[in-house]
């Protein structure tokens, strides 16, 4: 049995609600207690030294702010080298950087290297959680979640099901798409703490049959995630209109091939129809508010005001290669714009439960991660609240708990990380090499 003893402020959310909710839980001198990679107590530091005065000597007392690992509900693992590409949309941009890009991770030690680069940069960015898709190489999921295991990191990942409209060499076909996924599936679902993700990219690049597959095996596993993309970009959905013309809708496509459940995660859905929206409330699923990308791709404004006023769960993400930061508070600074120029407001508080607790009730893995309840997996992060000048003048000048929180969340990036802990043990220190964790 190990014993940690971690002191200082420390911010959640404790409930398990899908509206977003400044009823958080805040203790300007707190402990959190980790056993055995769990979280065993949160409370006031000196009553729990008062009560344990034994334990003084093992405290680690932390300066900055700790608050849960943030959770990246969507990103793309083999696109972190791409990157700020220049000058297209959605469509040309997948063509011209993404398909070639993903093109080399047919070489499992490429896809290991990646892997490894891509885990270091979330742990760098604060990110403990993420919905990660691979390429449509069997072997690019095996050598993630092989790298994700070697640091005992509870992360989503599936291999990407395409079999047409993009280059052979990232095609496969229903079949085989179904059986690697299944392989990749019972290997790695729950094995650890890792969760597999059944990963049709879009509707555009599966035929009919693909989807059929895919929803069999959703079907097959009832408890497994379901990650592909959704109404992103206008070409794209008039796409979809020509490519599935007996449906009303892109997200009919999806329902039609048992594709829209709880623990169904659908990318952007910026170009939903009400039908779209009251259908995606009733089936639980979750829309992957991706401000960066969107703003980058120029895909549109996400509405989510409107997903909110229909009961759309939503978690926040970075779609990185499309989004251009892994950094959750750099996306959290654009969600806010997003909202502002809809008229619309998205409080700090707001916004840092859509990549903490307000994800993870979303994605129903709450009872794990996104809170620092006890019982919860102990990841965490601390916040450096000196990491810049002029981050550190602002926070010296802010009176409130929700100002401060404001500034981070709209002047944060890797910066404001100082340290990283998964299941309780440090894996990123700020200025130090990365703390390699073989489990
Ligand atoms: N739609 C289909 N594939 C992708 C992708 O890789 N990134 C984004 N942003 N949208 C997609
Ligand atoms: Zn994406």
């Amino acid at each position: 049995m190990t014993r940690q003893f971690h002191r200082g402020s420390i911010l959640h959310f404790p409930k398990a609600t899908i509206a977003p909710s400044d009823n958080y839980q805040y203790l300007h001198d707190g402990m959190l207690v980790v056993e055995d990679g769990l979280v065993q107590h949160l409370g006031d530091a000196q009553d729990y030294l008062s009560n344990n005065p034994e334990v003084q000597a093992a405290v680690i007392q932390h300066h900055g702010l700790i608050i849960p690992g943030l959770i990246d509900s969507h990103v793309h693992y083999p696109q972190v080298e791409i990157i700020a590409s220049y000058g297209k949309q959605l469509l040309d941009w997948l063509n011209t950087y993404t398909f070639p890009a993903e093109q080399q991770f047919v070489e499992a030690a490429y896809a290991r290297a990646q892997a490894e680069f891509f885990l270091q940069q979330l742990f760098a960015h604060g990110t403990t959680t993420a919905s990660v898709y691979a390429t449509v190489h069997p072997q690019s999921v095996s050598s993630f979640f092989e790298a994700a295991e070697s640091y005992n990191a509870r992360m989503i990942c599936g291999k990407v099901l395409m079999d047409r409209n993009c280059p052979t060499a990232l095609q496969d076909s229903a079949e085989s798409g179904y059986r690697e996924s299944k392989q990749l599936l019972e290997q790695w679902h729950k094995n650890g703490r890792q969760l597999y993700a059944i990963t049709p990219r879009f509707a555009p690049t599966s035929s009919e049959a693909q989807l059929a597959k895919a929803g069999q095996l959703a079907k097959e596993h009832p408890d497994s995630f379901i990650q592909t993309h959704l109404s992103e970009n206008p070409t794209e959905v008039q796409w979809i209109n020509e490519l599935f013309p007996d449906y009303s809708d892109y997200l009919a496509v999806y329902e039609a091939h048992d594709l829209v459940r709880e623990r169904s995660l659908f990318g952007h859905g910026i170009h939903l129809t009400d039908r779209e929206y009251l259908a995606l409330a009733s089936s639980g699923a979750t829309i992957n508010f991706c401000p960066s990308s969107n703003l980058f791709l120029g895909s549109g404004l996400f509405n989510y005001q409107r997903a909110q006023a229909n009961g759309v769960a939503v978690a926040l993400a970075s779609d990185v290669g499309g989004g251009t930061s892994l950094s959750m508070f750099a996306n959290q600074a654009d969600a806010y714009k997003v909202c502002q120029l809809q008229q619309a407001s998205l409080s700090p508080f707001d916004s840092l439960y859509l990549c903490t607790q307000g994800a993870a009730v979303a994605m129903g893995i709450e009872r794990q991660v996104g809170n620092l309840n006890v019982g919860s997996e102990a990841d965490f992060i601390e916040l450096d609240m000196h990491p810049t000048p002029m981050l550190s003048q602002r926070l010296n000048k802010a009176s409130s708990l929700s100002e401060k929180l404001f500034a981070i969340n709209t002047l944060g990036d890797d910066r404001v990380i100082n340290a990283t802990y998964l299941a309780g043990k440090q894996v990123y220190k700020k200025g130090q090499h990365y703390v390699a964790t073989a489990v």
